[in-house]
């Protein structure tokens, strides 16, 4: 399933979470599935701050269960649905610019964010950016 991490948090705190331990599990697996088997932890701030938890928690919660992963770099997400303006170019420079498996962050291509008017969009740790170019991705990736 493809979720923006506002519609993951909102549907398991429907479930409880986090204050129910199986929900709030679910969650951190789900995050974790969508992001190639671990979960970033430039997401974990935001993701604490919807579940109107700390970030200490949700780190404490993963190193107690041993499936789930955090990950250190950053994560870069490219829009890559039909309707983004120019994601075949934006794509393409980070690609020739970084390479097709980066250092310092991982790439990921993701299905249409729902924003398809305000592209092309990306999202970088879990932040979404509408209107991205060149610059942006240079200033968020060489900060
Ligand atoms: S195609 Fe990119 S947001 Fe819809």
């Amino acid at each position: 399933m493809n979720w923006t991490p506002e519609e993951a948090v909102s549907y398991y705190k429907g479930q409880g979470a986090p204050s129910d331990q199986t929900a709030l599990t679910e969650l951190l697996r789900e995050i974790q599935r969508e992001h190639g088997g671990s979960i970033p932890a430039q997401l974990l701030p935001r993701t604490a701050e919807l579940l109107g938890t700390k970030e200490s928690f949700l780190r404490a919660v993963i190193r107690r269960i041993p499936s789930l992963r955090l990950s250190d770099s950053h994560l870069l997400e490219l829009c890559a649905g039909p309707n983004c303006p120019k994601r075949r170019d934006l794509a393409g420079f980070v690609e020739k610019t970084w390479g097709k498996e980066p250092k310092g962050f991982t790439l990921r291509y993701v299905p249409c964010m729902r924003m398809c008017g305000k592209g092309p969009n990306i999202r970088w740790d879990g932040t979404v950016y509408n209107g991205a170019d060149e610059a942006l991705l240079r200033k968020l990736i060489e900060g």
